[in-house]
């Protein structure tokens, strides 16, 4: 008897910066999985927000072609829990962290705070609300109070849109202004000098980290030309620290999943102090890069669960998780 296939479906596209990458990450997933196990039905979201061929509805029991939803979108609407709400509402079961794991891991703000918390190293930051109203120059005001350079980031964004480098306070202007176009609050941070890292963590109650990799940008940082287009950025795996170092990597990678609540998959990514060797949390990505040359399987593949028994795993953590929830009441 041929055994019963999963029903997954691929929710791809969709209306944030990262559309395309989103199509990549897909294909790549869907290659992975094997057809022997799956049956991928596809839901792909235009730029615009419109499903083809039908959206998914929210009412429970309006899919029972559906047995798990793999959700490969990065970004606004589709990593920052407002998608994971449909699936909350159709009572679906799905891959990867939950609404508010998902919202607040996508708030670079929001996430050092929960990590602080937790007293994990985190580098400093600050606030610009763009639509307050000041008396002062919060440019003057930032550089006051960080040492140059300071990155300043759209609080919710990803792949490095609106990111800026600034060198002194003419570009911190004018990097405060870029930002404020694509978020009403802009987070500042120190920069800092040194590299770049990457940790894959996996599970749900017990999550796992695999060896890291180093990002090695072609560019002054990893921006979207040097994510995307270029090319020219380098990786290596594993990373070429200290046993120590990598320990501690993947115990901060564990720790900062936990803190964040995630589940399923998480991509922490790290910055190393050159003068300091201090290692700082960057942020994590609860729907990290799944194309071609994304390190998130890689460092898997390296740690010793392939492609495509990482795609298992994903789906079984999300029925996991689901099943989990039934035991919930929501009702007296
Ligand atoms: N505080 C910082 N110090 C040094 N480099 C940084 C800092 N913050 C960001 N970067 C650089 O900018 C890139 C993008 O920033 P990141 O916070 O990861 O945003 P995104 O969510 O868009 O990936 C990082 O990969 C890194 O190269
Ligand atoms: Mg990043």
């Amino acid at each position: 008897m041929k055994p019963v296939k999963t029903r997954v479906a691929v929710v791809y596209g969709g209306r944030s910066g990262e559309h395309e990458i989103s199509l990549r990450s897909a294909e790549s997933v869907i290659a992975a999985m094997d057809p022997e196990r799956y049956e991928v039905i596809r839901f792909l979201i235009d730029e615009k927000g419109h499903w083809s061929p039908r959206p998914i509805l929210p009412e429970p029991g309006a899919h029972p072609d559906i047995d798990v939803v793999f959700p490969v979108l990065h970004g606004t609407f589709g990593e920052d829990g407002t998608m994971q709400g449909l699936f909350e509402l159709a009572d679906l079961p799905y891959v990867g962290a939950n609404v508010l794991a998902s919202a607040l891991s996508m708030d670079k703000d929001v996430m050092k705070r929960v990590c602080r918390e937790q007293g994990l190293p985190v580098v400093d930051w600050l606030i610009v609300q763009r639509d307050v109203e000041r008396d002062g120059d919060d440019a003057a005001t930032v550089a006051e109070k960080l040492p140059f350079p300071i990155f300043v980031k759209p609080a919710n964004l990803g792949s490095s849109v609106g990111i800026s480098k600034a060198h002194n306070l003419d570009e911190l202007r004018s990097a405060l202004k870029t930002a404020g176009e694509f978020d009403r609050k802009i987070v500042v941070e120190r920069g800092i000098e040194g590299r770049e890292f990457e940790c894959a963590v996996l599970g749900n109650d017990h999550p796992a980290a695999a060896v890291p990799c180093e990002i090695l940008p072609s560019r002054e940082f990893y921006d979207y030309e040097d994510k995307y287009e270029l090319n020219l950025a380098r990786t290596e795996l594993p990373a070429n620290l200290p046993p120590d170092e990598i320990a501690e990597m993947r115990r901060l990678a564990v720790e900062c999943f936990k803190a964040v609540g995630c589940e399923g998959m998480g991509r922490v990514d790290f910055l190393r102090e050159d003068v300091t060797g201090r290692i700082y949390i960057n942020e994590i990505n609860t729907i990290p890069g799944f194309t071609s040359i994304s390190m998130y399987p890689k460092m898997w593949e390296y740690t010793g669960i392939p492609y495509s028994q990482l795609i298992d795993r994903l789906i079984e953590l999300a029925m996991e998780r689901h099943e989990q929830k039934k035991a919930t009441r929501f009702t007296r």
